[in-house]
């Protein structure tokens, strides 16, 4: 997996996708007015849209789409008895070195025995260096109040597996889905939104017979791949890529990950790992409770193993980000465009009165709460009309509809399409149906 800028990377893209995240409000460094804190990161307007539009493509993909999979919301603070039966506490490790140059720290395993920032080879010995955040509950900071923030969303799936089966009288093969936020201690985030300390996970937890799990990890693997062509990414750009054996999270016998190609080269957007029955039957010995599956066609009783697709949702706003970005020329003026799919956009339509003049602004207004109760429109009256578009194409909103003044002569509007740059004129009460039948939404 890449890990951190090579000096070979087309870092141009990377740096007009940064700068346009900022400039326009996806994404600000966290408590910026204070200097920030390292790797941490606000999403602003358009990034709080957007994350949530790939939440919800998500959950339309995993759960609404299926009859198969059941949504939870579990506690981020839980029993730390959960992170030692798991085995996060033990082994939920990154190997740790010291420069003693310059005592800057780094990965052992993400560097080739120099100091990336110094040159010097006078390294420590790694050391194991766990990434989970500690805190304590309660008003003593004492051993017994200790408790750790989520490094995963999967153990409060884990171990509501029970509560789940019964309540909605499901059986393998079915799966628990959550989105969450998730925090790891790491030694060296970076690349903007793809390492950070506190990120985004989508998770899904496949519960199936033990014999099975070869075959819905393949297709998950499919499936996931999918995912990301249906949300914009050209095929091109993605790969499949089984981990080799040293790589493997301390619970899976097999992990593939779906790849991107960022500008420095192919990283990890997602992985579909084998868990096996490893964290099932670690927390039935911990916990004393059975969490066996009783079959009751054949009378056997077997503990389901576990295929976990597991997604970042921060890092998937910046692989489509990334993607969507593009330059190209108007009517011999240069645009810059992010050609992002209509549900990933922020918005899906501005709404654009010609002029700021008093006339025009109640039947713009009047457009804007037809098309804001269906679709997630912007209303901009500032500027020119050609430097509203610039804008919007910029953002990514795919249609914007223009009210001029024969729009109160003949009660139509205009609507531009952001790739092709067409312009329609059609009645205000086709509008909706025009935008919704175009948006595939
Ligand atoms: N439950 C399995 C699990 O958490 P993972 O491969 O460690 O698996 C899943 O994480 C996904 O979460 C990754 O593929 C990546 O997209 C995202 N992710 C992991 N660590 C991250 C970090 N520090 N910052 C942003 N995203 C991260």
């Amino acid at each position: 997996m890449a890990t951190s800028l090579e000096p070979t990377a087309d870092l141009g893209l990377f740096d007009a996708v940064v700068n346009l995240c900022k400039r326009r409000g996806f994404v600000f460094p966290s408590a910026e007015i204070y200097g920030g804190i390292r790797s941490t990161y606000d999403y602003g307007p358009l990034g709080a849209l957007m994350l949530r539009n790939i939440r919800e493509a998500w959950w339309r993909a995993m759960i609404q789409e299926r009859d198969d999979v059941v949504p939870i919301d579990a506690a981020i603070l839980t029993n730390p008895k959960v992170w030692e039966a798991s085995g996060h506490l033990a082994t939920f490790t990154d190997p740790l070195v010291d420069c003693r140059t310059c005592k800057e720290r780094w990965r052992a395993d993400q560097i080739e025995g120099t100091c990336p920032n110094c040159g010097s080879a006078d390294l420590t010995e790694a050391r194991p260096f766990n990434l989970m955040f500690k805190t304590f509950v309660g008003p003593v900071e004492e051993d017994s109040s200790i408790a750790y923030l989520r490094p995963e969303t999967a153990q409060g799936m884990f171990v509501n597996y029970l509560n789940v089966e019964t309540t909605t009288r499901r059986k393998p093969p079915f799966g628990i889905a959550q989105i969450g936020r998730a925090f790891r201690n790491e030694i060296t985030p970076g690349n903007f939104v793809f390492r950070t300390r506190e990120f985004e996970l989508m998770e899904l937890e496949f519960f199936v017979p033990p014999a099975d799990s070869p075959r819905w990890q393949q297709y998950w693997c499919e499936e996931r791949l999918a995912w990301y062509v249906r949300y914009g990414i050209a095929s091109e750009k993605l790969r499949l890529r089984p981990h080799d054996p040293e790589e493997l999270s301390h619970y899976s016998s097999g992990t593939t990950d779906v790849e991107f190609l960022f500008p420095w080269g192919w990283g990890e957007l997602e992985g579909i790992a084998n868990r096996t029955d490893f964290d099932l039957r670690a927390h039935q010995e911990h916990s004393g409770t059975s969490l066996e599956h009783f079959d009751q066609a054949t009378g056997e009783r077997y503990l389901p193993h576990v295929v976990e697709p597991a997604a970042g949702a921060t890092r998937a706003m910046m692989a489509f980000l990334l993607a969507a970005y593009d330059e190209d020329e108007i009517g011999g003026e240069r645009r810059v465009v992010l050609r992002l799919h209509p549900r990933i956009a922020p918005y899906q339509v501005a709404v654009l009165p010609l002029s700021k003049k008093e006339t025009l602004s109640p039947l713009a207004r009047e457009v804007l709460h037809r098309v804001q109760r269906r679709l997630m429109c912007e209303y901009d009256e500032t500027q020119s009309i050609g430097r509203r578009y610039r804008r919007q194409d910029e953002i990514g909103t795919p249609y914007c509809v223009t009210v001029d003044f024969e729009s109160l002569e003949d009660q139509q509007v205009t609507v531009r399409e952001r790739d092709s740059t067409e312009q329609t004129r059609l009645p205000i009460d086709e509008v909706v149906s025009y935008l919704l039948g175009r948006l595939d939404l």
